[in-house]
């Protein structure tokens, strides 16, 4: 697993270094919400610039396809990152250039040009395969940067030797993202606790009826499978759910709004899971060595929802265990619960943190492995 670090890049006085770093920040109406990505990538640009290089970031912003687009101009991240690392330039989105993605060898040259060395920072982005993540590598003498390595630092240990009891919380909407981990981490892991729009595919594979809620009718079986293979996966025993009369997210529109036990009645449809479960999850979450959480239990940007997610994000600030929150909505969860600083460890990248947990590796730690000064 060993990749190069800044460390192995040699003496830097007077190099130019590039850096792909994860500035794919939230936005809204054109102004940063969070620059938690921007922030990471701190200590690495101090690192480099200690060290006597010029500094060149270069990120993607959104997923424009292959050309300009205002919408995700990198102008708004430029200005947070000139007040915040002066004198480091930054390269436009990246995936304005239809290289990108397609880790076009011309793209890469045109990146790597005037470079003496690259460093890769964008957790984020290393399970993509695209140019600014495993091209240089190929050119350039190459390391991870500190925020690469200490999530995988962090990571990799949960798949073999974490501390016990290991505690997996994961929700999120779709459970045909999650069936990767499942497998990965239910060898491992003692308790899967399971939330969110997820659940209702593993409660109709229980039996229980689901009402209108999200179900993925072609993953029943495999949910089926999952709950007699042995794993100890706990799914809610009650819910909260809004009848059809009612909007998600907007609570005026009116709409009853029930806690049920774990069968969801017809008409309605489950958004939460129901107080009875966020307390059973928050008492083993307490009890747990380590914890590892990935995805809202809820809809919890519409306060009606928003319970079980801040219940488990609660759990987690006062559990004695190590805690590991997955990228994505749980950070998003826990920065507007202002619960940041309670967790050990939350994760720049979302699909990259469960992709490294399920396969072990990642196309961007490939590419720095072999690159021409690893050893
Ligand atoms: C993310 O936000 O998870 C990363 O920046 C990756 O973005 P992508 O899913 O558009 O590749």
């Amino acid at each position: 697993m060993s990749v190069p670090t800044l460390e192995d890049l040699g003496d830097l006085a007077g190099k130019r270094v590039l850096l792909r770093a994860d500035f794919n920040v939230p936005l809204r109406d054109g102004v940063i919400t969070d620059d938690l990505r921007i922030r990471a990538a701190l200590p690495t640009i101090v690192w480099l610039q200690e060290a006597g290089a010029t500094v060149t970031a270069c990120s993607h912003l959104g997923r424009p396809k292959g050309e300009p687009d205002p919408r995700y101009s990198m102008a708004p991240v430029r200005e947070r990152l000139a007040e915040l690392a002066p004198g480091v330039e930054l390269l436009e989105n990246l995936r304005f250039n239809p290289g990108e993605t397609a880790n076009d060898p011309a793209f890469v040259a045109e990146l790597i040009a005037g470079q003496d060395a690259y460093v890769l920072d964008a957790f984020g982005a290393a399970h993509r395969s695209h140019a600014s993540v495993v091209g240089p590598p190929q050119f350039l003498p190459s390391a991870a940067g500190r925020l690469l390595q200490r999530e995988v630092e962090v990571l990799m240990p949960l798949r073999s030797d974490p501390a016990r009891p290991f505690v997996v919380v994961l929700g999120g909407s779709k459970v045909s993202d999650k069936l990767g981990v499942i497998e990965a981490l239910g060898a491992v892991a003692d308790t899967m606790l399971i939330g969110g729009g997820m659940c209702f595919t593993f409660l109709a594979a229980a039996g229980h009826g689901v009402g209108d809620s999200l179900l993925e009718a072609d993953e029943v079986a495999t949910c089926e499978r999952l709950l007699s293979s042995g794993m100890r996966i706990v799914v809610p025993s009650d819910i909260v759910a809004l009848d059809a009369a009612g909007t998600i997210g907007d609570p005026d529109a009116g709409g009853e709004v029930v806690s049920v036990g774990a069968d969801v009645p017809d008409g309605f449809r489950g958004l939460d899971i129901g107080p009875g479960t966020a307390a059973e999850f928050a008492d083993v979450i307490a009890g747990a060595g380590t914890v590892f959480w990935n995805g809202p239990m809820g809809v919890f940007e519409d306060p009606r929802f928003a319970a079980g997610t801040r219940a488990v994000a609660e759990a987690l600030a006062d559990a004695r265990g190590f805690t590991v929150v997955g990228g994505g909505d749980s950070a998003a969860a826990v920065a507007e619960f202002g619960l940041a600083a309670e967790m050990d460890h939350i994760s720049t990248g979302g699909g990259a943190s469960l992709e490294l947990l399920e396969q072990g590796d990642l196309p961007g730690l490939d590419a720095l492995r072999n690159a021409p000064n690893a050893t």
